[in-house]
């Protein structure tokens, strides 16, 4: 039988059997009346964690997104934020339909954000342009290959330019272990911090948004306005907080995993000229001339990748991945070669 190796998401995981004995031993109550000690403990470890007032458990990244947008923002507003990030455009038009903003959009293509251009952006009000409301972030940022911030450059940014920063930390806790930067260091310059649980963290569901009480008393009736509270939330919120417990660590193993997939994919397809050094993560991203065909040719051998774009394919190491996998995955690149 062919080998299946699940490398389209971080979120392809099942939970570990100590998430799933935690869930089933929760102790829970009504969210909706605070009231869920499993909840109320996970949003008060993860404020914790970000050196943040309070923080709130949503069902998505999507939703903690949007949350933030709608409390950050007004009708009409400008968020400045990379252009492929996730806000921009992986979340279906919902910042527009959901706050009425509109983007203005700086080059992310290596995952940097040129500072100067914010600045100009920030600036350009002064010239009859629309109000900036907030700058968006993405850390890691996903479209270029999970490239992690340096928290140097993040504080310039926060310096420089005086806006709301929102930092959608899907994968935070990839950046700190790559980089040694603590989560609360990377969630200071930020006024609000989006985390998930269930992408590297290998939680079945759950993100958190962060921020100061007063705005994150907005962000809950914006969780409601969105439907997104929940009543006995706390057989969800337990598997998060093992999560956190046991699954951050060990995201080393996913980032020294990704990097021998990138070397990898690196001599398997020179004419895509992708340097595996940019791999500082769990993420390979590379072009390719035609990438559909590529990903359907690598899952008839059971070696499962995704595209961000016709040209663009992506790889995502995680908990389900081991070096088993990876060695299949070599034999499955080289037959390819030869
Ligand atoms: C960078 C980033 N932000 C936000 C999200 C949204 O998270 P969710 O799928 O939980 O809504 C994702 C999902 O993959 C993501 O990669």
């Amino acid at each position: 039988m062919t080998r299946r190796v699940d490398l389209r998401s971080d979120t392809v995981t099942q939970p570990t059997a100590a998430m799933r004995e935690a869930m089933a031993a929760a102790p829970v109550g009504d969210d909706g009346y605070g009231e869920d000690p499993t909840v109320n403990a996970l949003e008060s470890r993860v404020a914790a964690i970000l050196a943040k007032e309070a923080a709130i458990f949503v069902p998505s990244g999507v939703m903690a997104n949007q949350m933030a947008v709608r409390v950050l923002t007004s009708p009409g507003d400008v968020i400045v934020a990379g252009a492929n990030q996730h806000l921009v455009d992986f979340e279906m038009g919902a910042s527009a339909r959901n706050s009425s903003v509109q983007f203005a959009l700086v080059d992310d293509a290596d995952g940097r954000l040129d500072l100067g251009r914010i600045v100009e952006i920030v600036d350009a009000e002064a010239d009859h342009r629309a109000h900036v409301g907030a700058v968006a972030l993405e850390n890691t940022h996903m479209p270029s290959g999970g490239t992690p911030w340096d928290l140097a450059d993040l504080e310039a940014l926060a310096g420089a330019v005086e806006r709301p920063i929102h930092l959608d930390g899907a994968r935070l806790f990839n950046a700190v272990i790559a980089t040694g930067t603590s989560a609360a260091d990377f969630a200071a310059p930020a006024t609000t911090v989006m985390v998930c649980l269930s992408k590297g963290l290998g939680a079945p569901v759950g993100s958190l948004l962060a921020g100061p009480a007063a705005l994150m008393q907005r962000a809950r009736v914006e969780r409601k306005r969105l439907g997104g509270a929940m009543r006995q939330a706390g057989v969800l919120a337990a598997a998060g907080l093992i999560a956190l417990d046991t699954m951050v660590d060990r995201l080393a193993d996913d980032h020294a995993r990704a990097r021998r997939l990138a070397d990898l994919v690196a001599a398997a397809f020179p004419e895509s000229n992708y340097d595996p050094t940019t791999c500082r993560t769990n993420i390979v991203v590379f072009d390719h001339p035609d990438a559909r065909t590529l990903v359907a040719e690598l899952a008839e051998h059971g070696v499962l990748a995704g595209t961000l774009a016709a040209r663009r394919v992506r790889l995502v190491t995680h908990v389900g991945i081991d070096d088993e996998d990876l060695g299949y995955v070599a034999d499955v690149l080289g037959r390819r070669r030869r």
